[in-house]
Formats: C-alpha cells, structure tokens, sequence
C-alpha cells in the first residue's frame, strides 16, 4: 500500500498531464467503477480498462473476472506498466486468470481495432487533456464499441468549478471545452452517476455508452 502510493505520487510529480491524481483510487471508488463486471447474471464479457495506473482498479476487476472474460489493460505510462505488472504477479487471482488477461502498453488513441469491447473501465484524467486528445480518444473508443458497450469513468466533484474560479483562463478554457464535448455536445449516451465521498477527493462515477 504505501509502495503504491509512492509510486503514484512519484508519477504525479514526473507525469502531472496524464497521471492526473497524486493518489489511487479507493476501493469504494472501484468497486462503483466496476459495477457492469458485478452483474451476477452477465454473459461474457471483453473488458478494456484504461489507465490503470498502479492496479487500484485493476485487481477488482481481475476478482470480479468468470471463464470466458478477457481484460486488455491499457496504460501509457511505461513504469507504471512495469510496477504493476510487478505486483500483479504476487496476485494468485491474476496467476490462474492470466490467460484470460492482455497489456497494451501505450495510449487509448493508439489501441487496434481487431476487438469490440463490451465494458471499458475508464481512469483517464480527461480534465487535463485538450480537446483533440478527448476527442481522439472517444473517436477510438466509438470503434471499438458497440451500441450496447457500457463504460464508467469518474470526475473529482467540484473540480471545474473551482478551475473556473482559480486557474489561468487557458487551462480555465480547455477545461470548458473538454466539458462541454463530453457533457453538453451529446456525444456521449449518459445513463447515470453515483457519487463516492470515500476517496482522497470525492468523486463522480458516470456510466455512458460511448456509441450510442
Ligand atoms: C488518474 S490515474 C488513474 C490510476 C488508477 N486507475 C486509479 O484509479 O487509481 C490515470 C491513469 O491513466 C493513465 N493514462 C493517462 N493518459 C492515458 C492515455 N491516453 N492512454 C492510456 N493511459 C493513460 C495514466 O498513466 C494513469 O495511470
């Protein structure tokens, strides 16, 4: 636990852009991101789970993982791929489902589009990206979906308004924009949100389909 959060923080200081919180999630957080694997009367399913960072994640979702399941794990930070491959190794759950489980290393935009992917786990800090990389992002995240994929993906609570109120007018701008593509354009099918408080800030948790 406290390697995790000193590799996190670490990544925080060298990679502030695309780390985006200096801490991992909690697992109340995870276990509301995870909540489409949680279904007990789920077929199979080809899960993609973006950002996993150091595993706060990851590990629910490989728990939660039945026969037939595959997980792709996508992450662009290369020594964030390498430490939790590292820990992934001590996990006995991730030692039986290994052939179940495959890495990408590098960025959401870059992913093949050989597969389609029923649930996507999304961490991606997209308050700190400009508005082509969202929009690269969701244009990739389209091909590899269907009309039914269900994909969550979280928000500090409070985060844009105390940007508007406190950040240089173009980090202030990017964030308006990015706002707007992902909540106001209508390009994304919204289906709800859940509110954690049990995490280092509190969160929103929102579940979209992003091809709908
Ligand atoms: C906020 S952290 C989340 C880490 C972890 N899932 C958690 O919830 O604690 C964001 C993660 O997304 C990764 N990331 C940022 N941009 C990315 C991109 N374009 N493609 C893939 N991973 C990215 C970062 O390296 C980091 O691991």
């Amino acid at each position: 636990m406290l390697k995790e959060n000193l590799v996190f923080l670490r990544e925080f200081l060298l990679e502030f852009k695309t780390t985006g919180a200096c801490f991992p999630t909690s697992k109340w957080a995870a276990q509301a991101l995870i909540t489409p694997l949680r279904d007990q009367n789920r077929g199979r399913k080809n899960v993609l789970e973006l950002g996993p960072g150091t595993g706060s994640v990851t590990i629910p979702i490989i728990k939660e993982l039945r026969d037939g399941d595959h997980l792709t794990i996508c992450e662009i930070n290369p020594r964030f791929m390498k430490a939790l491959k590292e820990s992934l190794e001590e996990m006995e759950e991730f030692r039986r489902a290994r052939h179940q489980i495959s890495f990408f290393e590098g960025a959401a935009q870059d992913l093949p589009t050989d597969k389609v992917f029923d649930i996507i786990v999304c961490a991606l800090p997209f308050v700190n990206f400009d508005l082509l990389t969202v929009q690269a992002i969701f244009s990739k995240l389209r091909e590899i979906s269907s009309r039914e994929t269900l994909m969550t993906y979280y928000e500090y609570i409070g985060v844009r308004k105390f940007n508007e109120a406190v950040a240089a007018p173009e980090r202030r701008d990017r964030m308006a924009q990015v706002n707007e593509y992902l909540k106001v354009s209508g390009s994304l099918n919204y289906l709800g949100h859940e509110r954690v408080w049990l995490n280092v800030l509190p969160i929103n948790i929102y579940t979209v389909k992003p091809a709908a």
